[in-house]
């Protein structure tokens, strides 16, 4: 597993999207939406961090179906977990698990999810042979990206990004599955998959304050960069990027950006 990614997440856990923002709740529910989970399915939700897909993934596979939802980080597991146990769904089972390499038997699955987590990986493209493995012939998988992001929090990024110490930066990817959605079909193609569709979904995020911005950013993926800059430069860092993610002020005194996912179904050939 991705020591650096997954350990960033397990430290973000408390808050993930638990900081009073639309943003994965959203984008998790369009992917359950689009992987269109039937009742009686069996279904593993990867990297399924506070349970954004899994939730209502869960609730449409009842009743005679099950969710097995796997992190890397052992405090989404924890979390997640008793989140599934205060609902009630005894449906769902949540454990630590690697998103790259799913320790489960061929054709174990119906349908398999990946919100946001696939590009994270160190190997997407052995993910998606993974991926085919575990589903029985004929099954989906549903997975997420990025898509455009808001110029604001671009902005803002950059900002942050000046005060990394040299060579703080995330090493260079060295290809990208999803750079178009050409790539993406291609990858998926040649992992097993065919019958790719590709759909895009965009949501608003507002904020009350520069301060709730930042919250927000040490409650996710953003939380490594904030990491990576040393604790006696972020006073600095945070007042070079306030004043980007203040454009993005609305007359109602909010800040509010928009960011775009694409969601990805394809089905086993078989
Ligand atoms: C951006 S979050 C998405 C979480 C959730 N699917 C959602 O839509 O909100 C990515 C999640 O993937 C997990 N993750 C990242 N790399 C992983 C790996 N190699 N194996 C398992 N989980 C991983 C992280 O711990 C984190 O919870």
């Amino acid at each position: 597993m991705t020591d650096d990614v997954v350990g960033t997440f397990d430290e973000a856990a408390g808050t993930y999207d638990r900081v009073g923002v639309d943003f994965f709740g959203p984008f998790g529910a369009a992917l359950a939406r689009r992987a269109g989970p039937r009742p009686g399915e069996r279904v593993l939700d990867v990297g399924c961090g506070r349970g954004a897909v899994l939730f209502p993934v869960a609730r449409a596979v009842a009743p005679g179906g099950h969710v097995t939802a796997t992190d890397g980080a052992p405090s989404m597991v924890d979390l997640t977990r008793a989140e599934a146990a205060r609902l009630g769904l005894d449906h769902v089972t949540v454990e630590v698990g690697d998103a790259q390499a799913p320790a489960y038997p061929a054709g174990s699955f119906d349908l398999v999810t990946a919100g946001l987590v696939v590009f994270l990986l160190p190997d997407p493209h052995a993910a998606l042979r993974a991926y085919a493995r575990v589903l029985r012939p004929g099954g989906r998988l549903a997975l997420s990206t990025f898509g455009p992001q808001d110029p604001h929090f671009s902005a803002a990024m950059r900002a942050l990004a000046q005060h990394l110490p040299p060579g703080g930066g995330p090493p260079p990817k060295p290809d990208d599955m999803f750079a178009s959605a050409e790539a993406t079909t291609a990858a998926l193609t040649a992992a097993g998959f065919g019958g790719v569709t590709h759909t895009d979904h965009s949501t608003v995020s507002r904020f009350r304050d520069e301060e709730h911005w930042l919250a927000w950013c040490w409650s996710h993926g953003a939380r490594a960069l904030l990491s990576r800059i040393p604790p006696d430069g972020l006073p600095a860092a945070t007042a070079d990027a306030f004043p980007e993610i203040r454009g993005a002020r609305t007359d109602d005194g909010d800040l509010a950006i928009t960011t775009a996912i694409r969601v990805h179904v394809a089905t086993v050939a078989g």
